[in-house]
Formats: structure tokens, C-alpha cells, sequence
């Protein structure tokens, strides 16, 4: 306890000494950030967090002092790290770029040290050589959990006990999955609470680190034009769709134990959801905006097994080429319901959005890779000109798309009269593409989050109110589901998914964009 309190303590001081130059507090301390990617053997570490380590130094956003030490169990030497890491770093901003100066200026900053995750020994050493690195009176200390859940909590405890900063804060970045149902997430909670607050804890959810996903607030509150139409009066149904066009490949271990529900609706789309619906905040004050996204998620109605739609991919040849079955992964049993792909239909209980349906789609193995949101406004009172859609008037109503990746870009589909002597309607794009607006690369979501992490940002981290909120709303459906063992609909590897989708979304008059 009187290391939690001291934390504590250190966290209050550092998150106020981040306010001005992370390296430099306010008496003028120099200090430094030591990152230890605890699995830096892993698929994650590799393909995500050092290359974003990287982006970050490459476009001087890390502060001055800083270390990265990779932690996990394998063997390896500091040169095979670098050597490891080297692989997967890119000029990000250019990459016909010669940026091979700044490569091996960052690779010279990162170390190894391999240990057990539950071996406060190891990680004793590992403090050792993380002060032998820390310049200046303070040294913070950022630990990102990438490795599987089941040794979350051992990490943590040996990391907070064995390694945590003396002097500075001390910050863990927990990756997903957080349990895999109230139960279980309350209790990984619980468990990491022992050892740290709060405060210390940075939940990521990579999609709140999108660039559109970020703009969400921007479009909403700093335009005059979307806010006032962003209710029930004018917005007949949201969509949130991800789709991607490759299986689980190599992750159907993990897979199966969770399924697309827990894998990508109850945390990506449910936050997107979140950010979409929620009211004004106070503030851009990290808490405002997670108060207001808590509030949203207690309005909304627990889901209901018949709003909800699930299906499993199954092979499918192409020309010469096979694609294999989800239960065609040696890792899945060949009997597996987890479902690969689900659709469902949620509602939020509140005055603004009483009665709009808000469906959610994801699946893996599908023809295409996506991730949008799509706003169906209602039809135009009186519009003089519907005998020009004929009987299809759905294709008269206006349409707000959000395309989160790939290719980002908003567009707003309305209708226009096509140049001409006759009178002929035609539906066209109001077209904010980014590639041909923005000529700089948008960074990776894992970029943004992790200098988040650093400066103390909490804004686009989970807090455990939001988690437990987003667990109760999905964990009566996902038991029902278990339990009573529902059949997924099959569908062949790179199809439209199960048509059972169509009939969930046609119920309440809806046709997917
Ligand atoms: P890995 O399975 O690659 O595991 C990371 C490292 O953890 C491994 O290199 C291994 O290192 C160690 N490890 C693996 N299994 C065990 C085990 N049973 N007991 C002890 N140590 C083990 O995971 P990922 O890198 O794919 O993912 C890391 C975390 O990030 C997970 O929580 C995952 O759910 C999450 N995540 C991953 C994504 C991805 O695309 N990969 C996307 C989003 C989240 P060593 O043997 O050297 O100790
Ligand atoms: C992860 C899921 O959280 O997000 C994966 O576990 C999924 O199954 C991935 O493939 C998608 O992320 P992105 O950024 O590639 O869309």
C-alpha cells in the first residue's frame, strides 16, 4: 500500500510535470523515459510498437533521454533485438527516404533483457539496467504489456514491485483483451489494482488512436452543420461496419477463446458507437470526454439474442486457389461455433437517440477490407422531386460515410440535379478524401497512443467504469449464445457474410451501405 500511495503520489506530480516538456520538470530537472515492451518477441511488439517507437523518434516526439527496453522470455542479445526490430522499421513519412541515420540512432536505444514475466528477480535486474540508462534526477517509467492476458497480472506485479520508477511515474500499457466477460473483467481489474491505480493504468483500444476516429469530435462539435441534425429527428440508423479480407490466420489460438463479438464489437465498434452518440462534453478534459461516453453506454439496452446474427467462415476455391475454413486453423477445434463474423442491432435508451438502431458488423475472411461508419439521415419531408427516385426511395436520403481505413475520407452523399436542359436527379459525393486533401501519411493509431501514453493523455485510453459498462451490455448475449450453443450461419471465405444479416438489418428497415 505504501508503494501504491507513493506512486500515487509521483503520478499526480508527473502527470502535471507533462504539461510542459516531458524531460524537463518544473524546477528544470532533466528526466528520462525508459519504455520496456514486456513480449518484444512477440507478433505485436514486432508489427506495431517498435516501428511506432520509431515513428515517434523519427519525427522528434520523444523526449530527449529515452530507453527502450525489449522483455520477454527468449534469448536474445541487445544486437539481435536491434536486429529483430530493424526489419520492421520504415521512413514512414517518405519511404523512398534515406532514413537509415535516424534507424540506427533509435536501434542504439534499445536494449534487451529476457526474463520470466512472474520472476520479481529478473525484473530486478531489469531495474538495474534500466537506472544504468536514466539521466537527470527523474525517471519515468512506461511498461507496455504486450503479451497474452493470462500473465497480465504476473507481469504487473513484478514490474510494479521489482521495477517500478523511485523517482518519476510509473505507467502500464494493458493491451486487450480485458477478460472476456463482466466476471472475468472485473476480476482482472480487481487484480491489477493491487499493484497499481488507476491512474497508472493505460487500457488501449488501437481504433480510438484512427485518425478518422479521433476527427469524430472534431466533425460533431466544431462544425455548425452536423451537430443539429445528429439525433433521433434526423438520423434514421448508424451503421458501424469492420470488415477484413483475410482469416485469423496464425491467431486462431486466441481467436477461438473470444470470438469477432469480444474481439472487435464489444471494444472497436463500441467505442466508435460511444464517441458518435455521446453528448457534449464539459470539456476536452480526458474525464469529461469518458464521462460522457460512460453515460452513453449505461443508456443503452442490454442486447438481445434475436438482434443478434452469427456466422463462421468455411472454405472456398477461387480458380485454382483454396481458402481454408476458420476450423481448418490446426490451433481450432474442428468443432468450434466461435463465431468469425456477427451482426447486431443496439439501441440507446435516451432523448436524443430513442428508436434509432445502431448496427454493428464485423467479420473476418469477407470480400473486402474496411472499417466505416455510415449515417442514414431520414427522407425529406414533402421532397417535391420524389417521383424522380421512383419507388426506391431510400435511394433519395442523404448518407454521412466515415471511412476509417483504408483510403480514410467523410462523404456525404446527396442528391443533385444532373447538368442538363431536363430535369434528372442524380446522387453524388460532397468528398473529403485525405490522400488527395492531406499530403502527410496519418500516423498509426499505436503512434498517437503511445505518445498519449508518455505525456499522460488519458483520452483515448479505457477507463474501468467504460469497460464495465461495455462487459454488461455484451456479456448477457455472449453466455445466451454459449450456453444454448446457436449454429453459426456458414459462409465462404472472401463472401459478403450470411445473408442472416440482411434479414436482422431489414427488420428494422435498414440496408447495409
Ligand atoms: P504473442 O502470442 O506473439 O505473445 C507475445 C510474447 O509473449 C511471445 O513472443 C512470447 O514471448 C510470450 N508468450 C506467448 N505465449 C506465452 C505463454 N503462454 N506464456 C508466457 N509467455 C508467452 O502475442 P501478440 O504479440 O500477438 O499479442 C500481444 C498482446 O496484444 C495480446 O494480449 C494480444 O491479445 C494483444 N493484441 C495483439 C494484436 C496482434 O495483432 N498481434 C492486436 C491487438 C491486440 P517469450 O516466449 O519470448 O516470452
Ligand atoms: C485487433 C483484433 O484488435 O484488431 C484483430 O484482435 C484485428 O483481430 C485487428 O485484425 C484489426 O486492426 P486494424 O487496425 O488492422 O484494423
Amino acid at each position: 500500500p505504501l508503494q501504491r500511495l507513493k506512486d500515487e503520489i509521483l503520478s499526480v506530480t508527473s502527470s502535471k510535470e507533462s504539461e510542459g516538456s516531458v524531460n524537463v520538470d518544473g524546477d528544470g530537472n532533466e528526466s528520462t523515459v525508459s519504455i520496456t515492451v514486456v513480449g518484444a518477441s512477440g507478433d505485436l511488439a514486432k508489427k506495431k510498437i517498435f516501428p511506432a517507437l520509431f515513428a515517434l523518434y523519427y519525427e522528434d516526439c520523444l523526449p530527449k533521454h529515452f530507453t527502450i527496453y525489449g522483455y520477454a522470455r527468449s534469448k536474445m542479445t541487445d544486437a539481435e533485438l536491434r536486429n529483430m526490430v530493424s526489419k520492421t522499421l520504415t521512413c514512414r513519412i517518405d519511404k523512398r527516404e534515406n532514413c537509415n541515420v535516424k534507424m540506427d540512432e533509435f536501434l542504439g536505444r534499445c536494449f534487451y533483457h529476457p526474463g520470466q514475466y512472474d520472476s520479481q528477480e529478473n525484473f530486478a535486474e531489469l531495474d538495474k539496467k534500466l537506472k544504468e540508462h536514466e539521466v537527470g534526477r527523474i525517471s519515468n517509467r512506461l511498461f507496455y504489456l504486450s503479451i497474452p492476458p493470462n500473465i497480465f497480472v504476473d507481469a504487473v506485479k513484478c514490474a510494479s514491485t521489482s521495477a517500478s520508477s523511485a523517482n518519476g511515474w510509473t505507467r502500464v500499457i494493458v493491451e486487450k483483451p480485458f477478460g472476456r466477460d463482466s466476471e472475468s473483467s472485473a476480476a482482472l481489474t480487481k487484480s491489477l489494482k493491487q499493484y497499481l491505480t488507476e491512474d497508472q493504468i493505460f487500457r488501449i483500444d488501437h481504433y480510438l488512436g484512427k485518425e478518422l476516429v479521433e476527427n469524430l469530435s472534431v466533425l460533431r462539435f466544431s462544425n455548425l452543420i452536423f451537430e443539429p441534425l445528429w439525433s433521433r429527428q434526423y438520423i434514421r440508423n448508424v451503421q458501424l461496419i469492420f470488415s477484413e479480407d483475410f482469416g485469423t490466420e496464425g491467431r486462431g489460438g486466441y481467436f477461438d477463446h473470444y470470438g469477432i463479438i469480444r474481439d472487435i464489437m464489444q471494444n472497436h465498434l463500441l467505442q466508435i458507437l460511444a464517441l458518435f452518440a455521446m453528448e457534449t462534453p464539459v470539456s476536452l478534459d480526458a474525464e469529461d470526454i469518458r464521462n460522457e461516453k460512460v453515460k452513453v453506454l449505461r443508456s443503452m439496452r442490454p442486447i438481445q439474442l434475436e438482434d443478434v446474427v452469427i456466422g463462421q467462415y468455411k472454405s472456398h476455391t477461387k480458380g485454382n486457389v483454396k481458402y481454408p475454413a476458420y476450423t481448418d486453423d490446426k490451433t481450432v477445434p474442428k468443432d468450434s461455433l466461435t463465431p468469425t463474423f456477427a451482426a447486431a442491432a443496439l439501441f440507446i435508451d435516451n432523448a436524443r437517440w430513442d428508436g434509432v438502431p445502431f448496427l454493428m458488423k464485423a467479420g473476418k475472411a469477407l470480400h473486402t477490407k474496411r472499417a466505416e461508419i455510415r449515417v442514414q439521415f431520414r427522407h425529406v419531408p414533402g421532397n417535391l422531386y420524389n417521383r424522380n427516385f421512383g419507388t426506391d426511395l431510400d435511394r433519395a436520403t442523404n448518407e454521412l460515410v466515415i471511412r476509417v481505413q483504408p483510403d480514410e475520407a467523410i462523404y456525404l452523399k446527396i442528391n443533385n440535379k444532373v447538368p442538363g436542359l431536363g430535369m434528372k436527379l442524380d446522387r453524388s459525393n460532397l468528398n473529403l478524401h485525405y490522400a488527395a486533401r492531406y499530403s502527410k501519411e496519418i500516423p498509426d493509431a499505436y503512434e498517437r497512443l503511445l505518445l498519449d501514453a508518455i505525456e499522460g493523455e488519458r483520452r483515448l485510453f479505457i477507463r474501468s467504469d467504460e469497460l464495465d459498462a461495455a462487459w454488461s451490455l455484451f456479456t448477457p448475449v455472449l453466455k445466451e449464445l454459449e450456453e444454448t450453443k446457436i449454429n453459426p450461419e456458414y459462409y465462404p471465405y472472401g463472401s459478403r457474410g450470411p445473408v442472416g444479416a440482411h434479414y436482422l438489418a431489414a427488420r428494422y428497415g435498414v440496408r447495409w451501405g
